[in-house]
């Protein structure tokens, strides 16, 4: 009797538990706005605010990052709330944008690891120059997140690269909104091809890590526009990333993640986004003001925080209609997310056939910036190789922080070689393993936690002697590493050491003496001095951070297996005070920048070095290659009343082995009321591999609107009247053909808002 009642309390109990359920709108089955209508201001504040855990990561497991969760995919850098009466579940998010950054061990399953891909770096795909590739590794990559269980990828990462010291230019892909713009469209079609979304970041002007969380970034409009929100405008345009990530610096003295002017008046009204934004983990101060600013979630959520944007609606300062605006974009969002949807992940992506992308994207993204008296490529000539450097035996995948990724394996360069078929010597590697295993054990010996990166083995001269005897050729690979929370070293990372020069140079006398070359292979997250060092090298590959096969990519280049056809997205100077922004990096006080002034404007990269005259060591889109090009059939059309235009050429594979090239469009415009660049890369293709003989048309559309230069005074985009001039090159400076036309009347192509200008007066470099 006494079980009967109870069991009859039970199925009460349950039958109202049930019909709360069903009596809620829930998710899917009703619109967003009816849920809406029936969330609690707590539950929309909920939903507004991340639930990550309270962790701080800071194992080798995870790298360097502001949090991370243990739910469902232990590891990734986050979750957001879960509202289970209304049918909303927890979305996953995960960085990042060289690989998918999860824990390898999980707690629950000892019984495998969970490693994921190490793609190329964003600076080595922008390389490439070769979208429809970068579309195809984003198809891989997607496939990882989505197999993973993962909804949203924290990535690409696309700050433009305005200093080289950046220490998180790796992450990024150029100096050139387009080619960063055009870079991220492509990465993020192929990730959200597998219906997950990314979060292009970080929106806008954060470019350094040098008090990332607090320097005010003050920049004119002009250079605004035209630069920093350029490549995020074309990446929202062409690709409709689900989310955008605020940055954490201020813009002109707002917080990023708390700018109406730019989250909203921006992107949602002038460019259309539909997607939701959200903060930079920890970023942005003031909550409600992030939610007033259209910054939707706020990440990666800690306690209180809902609490305030509560007591912000109840007090008046935040509208019910501003949350309500937050809560219907992640909503919309969530309706795509394989969560909700219950998509089924297996856990196991095919990283077989990643791994095959990684060296394939990895070999076309490297730049062969010297290769006198057909060093290179090896082909069958070159036997036994003298590899040194310690990354030649560490070789670096990519950066670190929340740009690293869990990878199984790295190739490394001598494994490459010797996967390759050539022999490398094994006293050299064997006495570099030696002094590997010596460094680590005295480093822990010594207390430390993890063993850090050896400084440079420094040979005896009779070693160098002796390999120079019985090699054929020595490869030496330099490294170099950045990431998140510093920048890089001037002295230290950005310049060679002195020993590493005074090695290398030895060992190119010695090799030399003996009638036989040395090639040295870049290892290196960005660019680096070349001065003092690059006449001892026959050949120099630019490897960057290729990934987990690097060596294997590296080896194919060497071989011949494959062509070299990475081109330069980033200049590299002669001196580093060459470059534009110098003297206002990283702002001031230097220690702990509060204040960073954009002085050069516009001029960024080769913006500046073109314009202002000044010599480079390698320009922009320079690259060789084992073959010749010529450009042949060059017609550049007339331009229709708005301006648009039509460019044909023909590209010839004029040497003896099968190569691609990079087509680079450049305009000239006319200086009339404003100051312009001496020329922007306003278009490019890449030919297929052409072989000997082989020519291949290549066509370029350019809008009228696409030439436009940013008026400030009026708030306006105009494509002036007057003569343009159109290169077409292999480079910036290596320009094949040019023509011109004369537009009789200027276009007025858009007006915007008058938003985002600095409040300090900025005396803007001018030419
Ligand atoms: C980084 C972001 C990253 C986030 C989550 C932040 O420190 O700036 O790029 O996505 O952490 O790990």
């Amino acid at each position: 009797m006494k079980s009967y009642t109870f069991f009859l309390f039970a199925l009460l109990l349950f039958s109202f538990a049930a019909q709360g359920q069903t009596n809620a709108p829930q998710l899917g089955k009703n619109t967003v706005k009816e849920v809406i209508a029936a969330m609690t201001i707590q539950e929309k504040a909920q939903l507004v605010v991340g639930a990550t855990e309270l962790k701080k990561a800071s194992s080798a497991d995870t790298g360097t990052t502001i949090g991370f969760t243990e739910q469902k995919v232990p590891g990734a850098a986050g979750i957001m709330a879960a509202i289970p009466r209304l049918g909303i579940p927890a979305l996953i998010v995960s960085d990042g944008p060289a690989g998918v950054r999860i824990n390898v061990v999980r707690k629950t399953d000892k019984s495998r690891r969970y490693y994921a891909t190490a793609f190329p770096v964003g600076t080595s795909l922008a390389s490439t120059w070769d979208t429809e590739l970068v579309e195809e590794v984003g198809r891989a990559f997607g496939n990882e997140v989505r197999e993973y269980g993962i909804d949203i990828l924290l990535a690409p990462g696309m700050n433009i690269h305005r200093n080289l010291l950046n220490g998180r230019n790796f992450e990024y892909y150029s100096e050139d909104p387009l080619i960063s713009g055009k870079m991220a469209g492509a990465i993020v079609r192929g990730i959200q091809s597998n219906g997950v979304g990314t979060s292009i970041k970080h929106f806008s002007g954060n470019n350094q890590e040098a008090n990332r969380n607090g320097v005010n970034v003050i920049v004119s409009e002009r250079a605004l526009r035209e630069i920093y929100l350029k490549g995020f405008r074309i990446a929202v345009k062409e690709s409709n990333p689900w989310t955008v990530m605020s940055s954490y610096n201020k813009l002109n003295g707002i917080f990023t993640a708390e700018s109406y002017d730019l989250l909203s008046t921006i992107l949602r009204d002038e460019w259309k986004f539909e997607g939701f934004v959200m903060s930079d983990w920890g970023g942005g101060r003031d909550r409600p003001a992030m939610i007033r600013a259209g910054n939707d979630l706020i990440m990666p959520g800690r306690p209180g925080q809902s609490d305030m944007i509560v007591a912000a609606v109840k007090n008046g300062t935040l509208s019910m209609q501003a949350l309500d605006s937050s809560v219907e974009r992640i909503l919309n969002i969530i309706l795509k997310s394989p969560t909700f949807n219950k998509r089924p992940y297996s856990d196991k992506p095919d990283l077989k056939a990643h791994a095959e992308v990684v060296r394939r994207a990895g070999a076309e993204a490297m730049v062969l910036l010297k290769n006198e008296r057909q060093t290179l490529p090896f082909g069958s000539k070159v036997k036994s190789i003298a590899v040194f450097g310690n990354t030649s035996f560490k070789t670096i995948a990519g950066g670190w922080g929340s740009g690293d990724v869990n990878k199984a394996y790295v190739i490394s360069v001598i494994k490459g070689i010797g996967n390759a078929g050539y022999k490398p010597d094994a006293d050299l590697k064997r006495d570099y393993l030696r002094y590997f295993t010596k460094d680590s054990a005295d480093q822990m010996a010594a207390g430390a936690k993890w063993p850090k990166a050896a400084p440079e083995l420094m040979l005896q001269d009779s070693v160098i002697f002796k390999k120079a005897e019985e090699c054929d050729i020595a490869v030496l690979t330099i490294g170099r590493n950045s990431g998140e929370t510093s920048d890089r070293d001037l002295e230290k990372n950005y310049h060679l050491l002195p020993a590493e020069i005074a090695q290398m140079n030895k060992i190119a006398a010695a090799f030399h003496a003996r009638g036989k070359k040395l090639v040295i292979v870049l290892n290196v997250a960005g660019v680096i001095d070349m001065k003092g060092w690059k006449e001892s090298a026959d050949a120099i590959l630019l490897a960057w951070q290729p990934g987990q096969e690097a060596g294997n990519s590296v080896a194919d280049v060497l071989s011949g297996k494959v062509n070299p056809s990475g081109k330069l997205a980033t200049t590299f100077p002669v001196n580093y005070e060459d470059i534009s922004s110098a003297k206002n990096f990283p702002g001031t006080p230097v220690e702990k920048p509060l204040n960073v002034t954009y002085q050069e404007g516009i001029y960024v990269g080769y913006r500046y070095h073109d314009t202002f005259k000044v010599p480079v060591s390698y320009e922009f889109g320079y690259g060789l290659s084992y073959t010749k090009f010529a450009v042949t059939d060059f017609r550049p059309g007339r331009p229709s009343a708005n301006g648009n235009f039509e460019v044909t050429c023909r590209v010839k594979n004029t040497g003896t082995v099968a190569g691609r090239q990079v087509v680079q469009l450049y305009v000239s415009a006319p200086v009339k009321n404003l100051d312009k660049p001496a020329q922007e890369l306003k278009s490019f293709a890449k030919t297929k591999l052409l072989a000997p003989g082989e020519s291949q048309q290549i066509r370029f559309s350019i809008k009228g609107a696409d030439l436009a230069s940013f008026y400030s005074d009026r708030s306006e985009w105009i494509t002036d009247a007057g003569r343009y001039e159109v290169r077409i090159g292999f480079s910036s400076r290596d320009i094949e053909k040019k023509g011109t036309f004369v537009l009789n009347a200027s276009i007025p192509v858009e007006k915007t808002h008058r938003v985002l200008q600095p409040v300090e007066q900025i005396k803007e470099y001018k030419p």
